[in-house]
């Protein structure tokens, strides 16, 4: 089913592979249409089968990330981006270095600067000068979150230190490893910025995100799920959902 609600695409396919296949197109087609396009990707374990696919595509000859630019979109406050346990690192490990995306072009949340606030907006000011995103693509957190922006996060926030709900610090720690606790800080990429990208792809996959799903898009936008002022760019946002995350929508 395809369609458009309340101004945004909605695309909802059988199941998560599928979801990653739609999602891959859009990479797609940002890179044809600029092959050093600058393009954000989501950690978690929702976009995986879209790196599957997009890696796929690279080794079959059919796509060519070589050029594009990625940009990752939050990062533990004084985590490496070396650390093991770093959302850099399992990015690039689950897609940009098989995916042949070439290292100089990897632009990493500088959440181990000495002046983390000053790196945060560098990185900001950086990627503004680049011209802003061309495409974000972007999972939905079981709190409504979209990359660290956590509830309570307004419209037009900029990439910043946040601190970390206890559920989102409950979700990281089925990734993290070691003794070590989890930060309960992290910089993101704010959801001002992300509304700048030029196509926003919000990726969504299984029944536990139904009710997370129904509640950013058809309740009336709020702090409460930052996810839902995506909704502000109308068309420029496609949801691609799977039918069970797709379960609870009108
Ligand atoms: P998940 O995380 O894909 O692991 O569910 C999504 C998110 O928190 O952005």
């Amino acid at each position: 089913m395809s369609g458009a609600a309340a101004g945004f695409g909605l695309t909802i396919v059988p199941d998560a592979r599928a979801m990653g296949g739609a999602a891959a197109d859009a990479v797609a087609a940002a890179i044809h249409h600029a092959p050093e396009a600058a393009i954000a990707v989501p950690t978690g374990s929702t976009p995986l089968p879209m790196f599957e696919e997009l890696v796929g595509r690279v080794r079959r000859g059919e796509l060519d990330l070589s050029r594009a630019h990625l940009y990752c979109l939050d990062e533990y406050l004084g985590v490496t981006a070396d650390d093991p346990n770093s959302l850099t690192g399992w990015l690039r490990r689950a897609f940009l270095e098989p995916a042949g995306v070439d290292p100089t072009r990897i632009h990493v949340v500088p959440a181990a600067d000495a002046d983390p606030a000053a790196a945060a907006a560098r990185y900001e000011a950086e990627l503004a000068e680049r011209g802003g995103l061309a495409l974000a693509v972007l999972g939905l957190g079981p709190n409504g979150h979209v990359a660290y922006n956590e509830p309570g996060t307004d419209a037009e926030s900029r990439t910043r230190i946040v601190s970390l709900t206890p559920e989102s610090i409950a979700q990281a720690s089925a990734y993290w490893e070691g003794e070590l606790p989890i930060p309960e800080r992290a910089i993101t990429v704010g959801v001002g910025t992300l509304r700048e990208a030029r196509r926003i792809v919000l990726i969504v996959s299984g029944a536990a995100k139904a009710d997370i799903l129904r509640r950013a898009l058809q309740e009336p936008m709020s702090e409460a799920v930052p996810a839902s002022w995506l909704r502000l760019e109308g068309e420029r946002l496609t949801v691609i959902a799977d039918e069970a995350a797709a379960s609870r929508l009108d």
